[in-house]
């Protein structure tokens, strides 16, 4: 009989739940035990844990956030507390450990594989989608369909009252959320991280749209891709757009969408995924499998060992991008 730890650790994101749920229900179904340990690292460092069986799991797979809780944990990075974790780790008889997150998590469990003789498995789940070794992660296609539904509701009060709106989605480094909610809340424009800030193109195709006779006109802005945020570059290119003959920042209207994206219930799609991905997690932990990250490829789940996964740097899709331009119309 194998004892197996489960975490999630970094930003919470809608399907860890699941995925807690199909680590726990597959560990059982083969006779061994699930521990489940608490704020992601910080519960192996400081040794909060308990005991998880399949009825302690029940009625959580629609549910967002993570019964274990989360941390961002800087202190993993810290050589004599991770042997303290270790530490912890032997002491309780470990033999696995499955690590629920995104970039941060598992660049700590990749840490943990190679200082640590059980075996350490990743499960992909972040809503930045920006990690290596998977096409999606648990918890993207809920934070798009939350952010597209804010959208959807702001396009409405945008027409009637012919307005420029900027929406600001989450992400400080990846704009996936940003693309994906632009195409499919049709935005007039969309700016990104990854793509150089243009801001006399952005107040041409304000005014163009304008020139066009269009009502309402949407700007989709991840986090980072101004210091300033949604805010800050609405603000930048104000002057600008009042030479245009364009109403400015006093009457363009700014929402940030923020933690929104995060919670509440996970898609089928999230729910899916959160499911195959955990119990393939699980059956490479009961193997004793060492340093995988457990992705999805072509819809099937799908094993990186960390380092390759780590090192991809995940590109966004200018074909997409490419459409928001051409859909503007
Ligand atoms: O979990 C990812 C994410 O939601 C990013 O999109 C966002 O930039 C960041 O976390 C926010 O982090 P925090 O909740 O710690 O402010």
């Amino acid at each position: 009989m194998a004892r197996v730890g489960v975490l999630t650790s970094g930003g919470d994101a809608p399907g860890m739940n699941a995925a807690i749920r199909g680590v726990v229900r597959c560990v059982s179904a083969a006779g061994s035990e699930v521990i489940g340990i608490r704020r992601g690292f910080c519960g192996l460092i400081d040794c909060i844990m308990n005991p998880l069986g399949p009825r302690d799991v029940a009625n959580i797979l629609q549910r967002g956030g993570s019964i274990l809780d989360t941390s961002r944990e800087p202190r993993f990075l810290d050589p004599a507390l991770r042997r303290q974790a270790i530490r912890t780790l032997e002491r309780e008889r470990f033999d696995a450990l499955v690590a629920i997150g995104g970039n941060g998590t598992q660049q700590g469990a990749r840490l943990l594989q190679s200082e640590w003789s059980g075996s350490v498995i990743g499960v992909a789940s972040t809503i930045d989608n920006d990690l290596g070794g998977t096409d999606t992660s648990i918890g993207f296609d809920t934070a798009c369909n939350t952010a597209l539904e804010a959208i959807d509701r702001i396009r409405d009060t945008a027409n009637s009252l012919d307005r420029l709106f900027f929406i600001e989605v989450m992400g400080r480094k990846a704009g996936f959320i940003a693309l994906e909610v632009a195409v499919g809340g049709g935005a007039e424009a969309v700016l990104l991280p990854e793509v150089e800030l243009d801001t006399d193109w952005l107040v041409e195709v304000i005014r163009s749209n304008h020139e066009r006779g269009k009502i309402s006109c949407i700007v989709v802005v991840a986090e980072g891709a101004h210091p300033g945020g949604a805010r800050g570059l609405l603000l930048e290119i104000d002057e600008s757009l009042q030479a245009h003959g364009l109403l400015g920042s006093a009457d363009a209207r700014v929402t940030i969408l923020g933690h929104i994206q995060r919670g509440g219930n996970p898609t089928v799609r999230d729910r899916v995924l959160a499911s195959r991905l955990s119990t393939a997690a699980a059956r490479a932990a009961l193997s004793n499998e060492r340093g995988l990250l457990f992705g999805v490829r072509g819809n099937k789940a799908h094993a990186t060992p960390f380092d390759e996964a780590l090192a991809e740097k995940k590109e966004i899709d200018h074909t997409l991008l490419e459409l928001v331009n051409e859909l503007a119309g």
